[in-house]
């Protein structure tokens, strides 16, 4: 088959050759430029020489992914095609649709060997699956193709830029990982490893930083025209920073400067760094591994990290004003960015927790999902996160209630139930002078299982607790936030999708996430109030 479209390929060149030679009508000479052309591309996708372990990852994922049915999936979310996902790698925006690709492998539902999955999508909610990207086919990358970010070249090509892991033997027999940076370049589909990978290695580190710990290159084009990118990097303090390298190609890369440093404050290693410029301040997202919680902020364990500050532009250093957790809740991780073509910063993160992955649902063929696509904005220093608009066009069958007075009960209303829906409360006292102790949303719900919002507005603490999800397992299941705001008036939005909940506090000025396997059945949805609350909901199936 390649040798017979290479024949055609030559003949149709050769063609276009003579006919240039015999400046032959134009006319003439576009048809065969066309058939050139033509031919070139299927020519280009069918020697694109797919390796064997690719190729037997695409054949697996075909023949396995189809067989799980769309009703066990998320509706909205994005899960992988079949096997383990982790974090979401190459956002980005290419010849008119959105891309996705997510740390992958397709063989079981533990994390092993990575490769890179594939969706697609034209509104970030229905998302197609594509055949795998990236296998660890290389000597470079033979222990895997880690997170990376993708971009679209000046000749119409996509590049992704990821972390290629290899290993090395200590003197003491020892093994150990190391990290550089390689480029493959493809049409949306296929991609091919760059001849002269890696691009980035431990010779380009600035002095101290560990060439064990070097990974997850974000990606983007400057005003000035070049790409930059950001990589995730340890210094020999043994915490983590944020290093900058500039390419004019994508392809050769210079460092720049160390963007930002952690020195021992939030966890050890930064993973999966991002960074763009939002509502006139420069923001850096980040993943710390090892983090200690400060009062309700941070995690403990693997966490994330919202930084805002001003860019130094003579030192390229990020000068810091203020800090965060990126997500409140219980799953989150390793979130990343895009830029949509009408000008949103759009976040979506893996909505689960290396800490939390032993809560599972044991016989599912695929784990993890994506979080919802988020916008992102700075109000007065906070990062703000709220729904992709693209989601109120799913919205169906709303249904109201003002004012409902809850005094010391539970109560169910009626049409508000279900496992994929949008709901948004407004949640005030009865009576100022005397403010309800608790209040409480149970969803999720049947005799058996719930998972619960619930807010005390005398300490303003929000929890979600899905300890009855469900779950067999001791993990952590509650997380509480710190709402920011008056007793006078709470605002949620509950976005829930088959095997997962998202929290939207006061407008987006906090997010807490949490995966939940209860079973579909539980779509009940209660209210209680310890005292006396006054509730407005509205509620819409999402369809
Ligand atoms: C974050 C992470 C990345 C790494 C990838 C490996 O979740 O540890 O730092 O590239 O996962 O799958």
């Amino acid at each position: 088959m390649k040798e017979e479209i290479r024949q055609k390929l030559t003949g149709a060149v050769i063609g276009l050759a003579r006919t240039c030679e015999k400046n032959e009508k134009t006319e003439n000479t576009n048809r065969v430029f066309l058939e050139a052309l033509t031919v070139a591309g299927d020519w280009s996708a069918s020697i694109f020489d797919m390796s064997e372990m690719l190729e037997k990852a695409r054949k697996y994922e075909e023949e396995q992914g189809k067989q799980i049915k769309a009703e066990d999936r998320p509706a909205f979310h994005v899960s992988p095609y079949v096997g383990w996902m982790n974090d979401p790698n190459g956002f980005s925006y290419y010849q008119g649709e959105y891309h996705l690709f997510y740390q992958y492998y397709p063989y079981d539902t533990h994390w092993n060997s990575m490769h890179w999955g594939h969706v697609v999508s034209k509104d970030l909610l229905h998302w197609k699956h594509l055949p795998a990207a990236l296998a660890p086919d290389e000597d470079y990358d033979k222990i895997g193709c880690f997170s990376g970010s993708a971009i679209e070249l000046e000749d119409g090509r996509q590049l992704l830029l990821y972390t290629a892991v290899d290993q090395e033997k200590m003197e003491d027999g020892t093994v150990r990982d190391i990290q550089t940076q390689a480029v493959a370049v493809g049409d949306g589909k296929d991609y091919k490893k760059y001849e002269k990978n890696p691009v980035l290695t431990a010779k380009d580190l600035p002095e101290g930083a560990s060439k064990v710990d070097f990974r997850d290159p974000k990606i983007w084009k400057g005003k000035d025209g070049n790409f930059y990118c950001v990589i995730g990097s340890r210094p020999a303090d043994g915490s983590g920073q944020i290093l900058l390298y500039r390419s004019e190609n994508g392809f050769d890369w210079k460092f720049v400067s160390i963007l930002a440093k952690n020195k021992k404050r939030f966890g050890k290693m930064w993973e999966c760094p991002d960074f763009f410029e939002l509502d006139g301040k420069h923001v850096l997202l980040t993943s710390p591994q090892d983090m200690l919680p400060e009062g309700l902020e941070y995690h403990n364990g693997n966490g994330t990290l919202c930084i805002i500050g001003e860019m130094d532009q003579d030192t390229y250093t990020l000068k810091e004003q203020f800090t965060q957790s990126v997500d409140y809740g219980i799953d989150f991780y390793a979130m990343q960015t895009l830029g949509t073509p009408d000008g949103r910063r759009i976040m979506i993160g893996w909505m689960q927790n290396w800490d939390t992955i032993a809560h599972r649902c044991n016989d599912s063929k695929w784990f993890a999902q994506m979080s919802l696509p988020r916008e992102l904005s700075v109000k007065n220093g906070r990062l703000y996160q709220t729904p992709i608009k693209e989601l109120d066009t799913m919205r169906k069958d709303r249904v109201e209630y003002n004012n409902v007075v809850i005094n010391n009960d539970t109560i169910s209303l009626d049409k508000i139930e279900g496992r994929t829906i949008d709901m948004e409360l407004v949640i005030r006292p009865e009576d100022k002078e005397n403010v309800y102790k608790k209040f409480a949303l149970r969803f999720a719900q049947n005799e058996r299982f719930h998972t619960e919002l619930c807010f005390r507005p005398d300490e303003s603490v929000l929890k979600i607790d899905r300890k009855f999800s469900g779950s067999e397992r001791a993990l952590v299941h509650q997380r509480r936030c710190l709402v920011n705001g008056d007793a006078n008036e709470l605002k949620l939005r509950v976005i829930l999708d088959r095997f997962s909940a998202e929290v939207f506090i006061n407008d987006g000025e906090q997010v807490m996430s949490a995966v939940i396997f209860t079973e579909q059945e539980a779509k009940g949805i209660s209210f209680f109030a310890e005292g006396a609350a006054k509730i407005d909901v509205v509620k819409y199936d999402l369809v």
